[in-house]
């Protein structure tokens, strides 16, 4: 019988779940809760000297094989050819991209090594599911190792278009390995366009009448799959986790000042600097809000070994003191900012206690913690959800005021906005992002993906 096959850099381990945030985890292990199958990726730590063979941990019905990596490769292909080059330039921030020539072998040899354990690992009738960034390369070299089951790959992040993808000096490797699977799925129409831009007007490819792209001497399937939540995971945590300790003791510690919650990895995708200016531009802008209001920042470490990422954290502490410097009163701070990972119930709980969620990211794949607010609302009383044009939840969320993030002042008249908001037009709003997360939950997304995966028409060599 076929099996799923999924592989990714990043895996939700049973053992440190709540450990690591991060949309990709979140959502292939709801979707393999459903499917099963066998999750293979990095295990997280580096050893001197990796084992030839993948650790194996079976958990309800989930088979997870996990690798590790030397501090070498872990440095110069996560912190590296990853996170310094890929995540920059894809997320449309070329001026932050480093690129170096050992970076970019590291990224190929680690490719390398996911194929060689998928080959060991694989029986012919399975299904491979390969996810994001990290492993673009994988297709090719799981079709060098002369595998011929159907691959599918979905990228998480934004594609800039040929202009700023071909800036990548591997950019031809990269997407011929991508011409390698039978489906390559993305988040919004315009990653979509992206990649068939790059098969028209790079790589002198073809978009068929049927939709199929034709490059590189392969025909490959694509599609726009936005990914989704599992909302009623969500309405139930959050319906918990509201008489929770820390949800009360949130809900006491605000003592009827209107609450604003921003929860993110601490990246600088997510717009946080630009957010705390909007705070900053609210309180001088209109000084009925002060002490009225308290602006919650949770920010997940992440990265924390690449300079930029350290940088931003220093940055964001200074900024957020300097807001609270100027207008924090003897009883009264606007801003209090965490740098700390969650348990998801807890979360669910301050997103249901917050009037409104503030989610600015200055790029974003999709942003799970948009639909997560939404999903985790008293449905009597719901808050409201200011999020940026340019997250590709955007493209879903319609009932959520929409703003520019690098527009400091549009960003505080949409909380002003959205402070204001009268009970009814905050339930209408909320309704339909209800229903449109229910379109489009979780399952739908997997489910839909892997449908088409396996039904689509044989892609051609
Ligand atoms: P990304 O994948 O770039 O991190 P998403 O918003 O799509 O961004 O997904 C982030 C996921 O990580 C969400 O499920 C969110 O609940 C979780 N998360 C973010 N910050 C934290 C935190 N501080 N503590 C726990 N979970 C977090
Ligand atoms: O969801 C996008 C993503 O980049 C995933 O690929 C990744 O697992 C997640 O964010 C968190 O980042 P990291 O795995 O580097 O901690």
């Amino acid at each position: 019988m076929s099996r799923l096959i999924v592989v990714s850099n990043r895996v939700a381990l049973p053992r440190d779940r709540s450990a690591r945030a991060g949309g990709l985890a979140v959502g292939v292990l709801s979707a393999l809760r459903r499917t099963k199958g066998l999750w293979l990726g990095w295990s997280g730590e580096t050893v001197e000297t990796p084992a030839p063979q993948p650790r194996l941990v079976r958990s309800a019905g989930i088979t997870y094989a996990t690798i590790d990596f030397t501090a070498l490769e872990f440095d110069a292909f996560y912190n590296g050819y990853c996170n310094s080059t890929l995540w920059p330039l894809l997320h449309f921030r070329p001026g932050l991209l480093e690129h170096s020539r050992a970076n970019q072998d590291a990224y190929m040899r680690i490719n390398a090594r996911f194929a060689d354990q998928v080959a060991s690992l694989v029986k012919p009738d399975d299904f491979i599911w390969v996810h994001d960034y990290q492993l673009m390369m994988l297709p090719a070299e799981l079709r060098l190792r002369g595998l011929r089951n159907r691959i599918g790959f979905f990228l998480h992040i934004p594609l800039p278009g040929p202009e700023l993808f071909c800036i990548l000096p591997a950019h031809r490797q990269l997407m011929g390995s991508l011409a390698q699977c039978d489906l390559v799925g993305f988040q919004t129409e315009s990653d979509l366009r992206a990649f068939r831009d790059y098969a028209l007007y790079e790589a002198g490819g073809q978009v068929r009448p049927d939709g199929t792209i034709e490059m590189f001497g392969r025909r490959l399937h694509s599609g726009v799959f936005p990914i989704g939540i599992d909302v009623e995971e969500l309405e139930s945590l959050a319906g918990e986790a509201e008489t929770d300790d820390e949800a009360r003791r949130l809900a006491d510690s605000i003592a009827g000042r209107q609450l604003i919650i921003g929860v993110d990895r601490l990246d600088y995708s997510k717009g946080i600097l630009e957010r705390i200016n909007a705070i900053g531009e609210l309180l001088s802008s209109r000084p009925d809000y002060r002490n009225r209001i308290t602006f919650v920042q949770i920010a997940a470490p992440s990265r924390i070994d690449v300079a930029r990422y350290r940088h931003l954290r220093r940055e964001i502490e200074g900024r957020a003191g300097r807001v609270n410097g100027k207008h924090a009163e003897i009883d009264w701070v606007p801003i209090r900012y965490l740098n700390r990972v969650f348990p998801r119930r807890q979360l669910a709980g301050f997103y249901r206690v917050a009037r409104l969620g503030l989610v600015t990211p200055l790029r974003d794949g999709m942003n799970l913690v948009a639909k997560e607010y939404v999903a985790a609302q008293r449905p009597e009383d719901p808050g409201v959800l200011v999020l940026s044009r340019f997250a590709g939840a955007a493209r879903e969320m319609k009932g959520a005021i929409i703003v520019n993030p690098f527009d400091t002042v549009e960003v505080a008249e949409a909380i002003d906005h959205g402070l204001r908001m009268p009970l009814k037009e905050r339930q209408e709003r909320w309704q339909r992002m209800m229903a449109a997360l229910r379109r489009n939950d979780l399952a739908t997304w997997s489910d839909s993906f892997l449908d088409t995966l396996t039904t689509a028409e044989r892609a051609a060599a």
